[in-house]
């Protein structure tokens, strides 16, 4: 049984900060929610429970639990890379720093040291739940499933396909082999973990620049007939857009390039989506497809501000993306922030209706992106039936970087918004995922 303060959303704009005693089974499913409970015994009592231990943060005043972070797109690859972009833009900052470092990957030492400092870090900042790209090796990407399933992370795992238009050094060599290694991937998860509870496979057509029709037609095909989710890029910089019209003139539009192939879906995440037109905004929303919104890559390559709120606005689901190493930092409270200050700015350039609160960010962090992959009947917030995936996060004083002072103690909506703008993973006291506990300074 889990007492104090919990904070959730229950829709875009509807932040919830309710007193509670939150029970939950040895199955890590919540089975109980006795809001304004006198005390955690009493809760149990009431729903016959005789067996049970108790959690409740130390100062109540100061604390409060919150959902699980969804990392809607990561590369895990590219971690050892973060903070490192220079002056470059998207196709330069690909073969300058990106591809020599995924190419590394083909080395299992590499993935297994490189991914398992990932998993700690981002488990370490609350994501709950990431959805991962790791690279085009077969070997390198079981192991980032393997690590993920021991550590506890729930984990989209995703080997990179990109047949066409990429280096000599670093790339499918045909369609034949690319089918060969994805199938591969899809077996290894299966074996692991059969019914893909924590870890599942994610197809995953890099770009369209980067694959060719066949085998775009081909993943398409595998994601119909085996129900499986889908992530790429779209729209993301002005001459990734240019370069993928003309490669495919027969298409009217870069989503309209997925759609021929039957890759917007509604388990497609799509990463970026700054320069969509209103027409693909409309397709993607008819398809049932989501967006990952990557601020802090976005302003650090220079590719521009999505336009969150008119996302919404059409009924597209919308979470949150570090991007991972086009973004700098592997959390996704810090990219919550960074998606607060993106909408300052579009509103800045006049248009008042894109500035997004801070309910509607921290909606993106947890249950938006449950939405985005089709997890929100599972987790992203703290009903019942749902799992217990969940931050304690203390801003005390004592162990966390923020200075609340006196006077604020007990105000759940201040403290919120001082740990959305100045709170870190010194915050995360501790870190449930699916019940078990896997990260927190308290954790050992
Ligand atoms: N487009 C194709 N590959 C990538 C990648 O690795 N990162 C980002 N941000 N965009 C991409
Ligand atoms: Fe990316």
């Amino acid at each position: 049984v889990y007492f104090g303060t919990f904070v959730h959303s229950l829709g875009q704009t509807e932040l919830e900060v309710m007193s509670a005693a939150v029970g939950v089974d040895s199955e890590g499913t919540i089975v109980f929610v006795e809001k304004d409970a006198a005390s955690a015994d009493e809760a149990a009592r009431k729903h016959g429970w005789s067996e049970y231990s108790v959690t409740a943060p130390l100062d109540q005043a100061t604390s409060f639990f919150f959902p699980g972070f969804v990392d809607t797109h990561i590369h895990a690859s590219q971690y050892p890379n973060v903070g490192l972009f220079g002056k470059t833009t998207l196709l330069d900052w690909l073969n300058t720093y990106t591809f020599p470092l995924e190419a590394s990957f083909k080395d299992p030492a590499v993935a297994r040291s490189t991914y398992s400092r990932v998993i700690a870090r981002t488990l370490g900042h609350g994501t709950s739940t990431a959805a991962y790209y790791a690279t085009v090796h077969v070997e390198g990407t079981s192991i980032l499933a393997d690590l993920a399933l021991e550590a506890g992370q729930r984990a989209f795992i995703g080997r990179c396909c990109m047949d066409a238009n990429s280096p000599d050094y670093y790339c499918d060599e045909s369609l034949e082999s690319a089918q060969t290694a994805t199938r591969a991937v899809i077996d290894h998860v299966r074996k692991i973990d059969p019914t893909y509870e924590i870890i599942s496979p994610i197809l995953t057509p890099r770009f369209a620049i980067s694959c060719s029709r066949d085998l775009m037609a081909w993943l398409g095909k595998l994601a119909a007939e085996e129900n499986l989710p889908v992530q790429t890029h779209i729209s993301e910089n002005t001459l990734e857009i240019e370069t993928t019209l003309k490669m495919h003139p027969y298409a009217d539009s870069y989503a309209g390039v997925y759609d021929t192939y039957g890759l917007l879906t509604n388990r497609s995440i799509l990463a970026h989506a700054v320069h969509l037109t209103d027409e693909e905004r409309d397709l993607v929303a008819k398809r049932g497809c989501g967006v990952a919104h990557c601020p802090a890559s976005n302003s650090a390559l220079t590719s521009g501000e999505t336009r969150v709120k008119w996302l919404l606005d059409a009924g597209v689901k919308v979470g949150l993306g570090t991007d991972v190493s086009g973004g700098y930092t592997p959390s996704i409270l810090h990219t919550a922030r960074q998606a607060l200050l993106v909408s300052r700015h579009l509103a800045m350039k006049g248009e008042e209706k894109h500035k997004l609160s801070i309910d509607e960010v921290l909606y993106l962090s947890s249950l938006g992106g449950a939405e985005v992959c089709g997890l929100d009947n599972k987790v992203g917030n703290f009903l019942v039936g749902k799992k217990w995936d969940a931050q304690l996060i203390a801003l005390d004083g004592k162990q966390s970087p923020v200075d609340i002072f006196d006077w604020e103690r007990g105000n759940h909506e201040n403290l919120v918004a001082k740990w959305l703008f100045n709170g870190d993973d010194r915050n995360l006291t501790k870190f449930w995922v699916n019940g078990r506990l896997v990260a927190g300074t308290e954790f050992s």
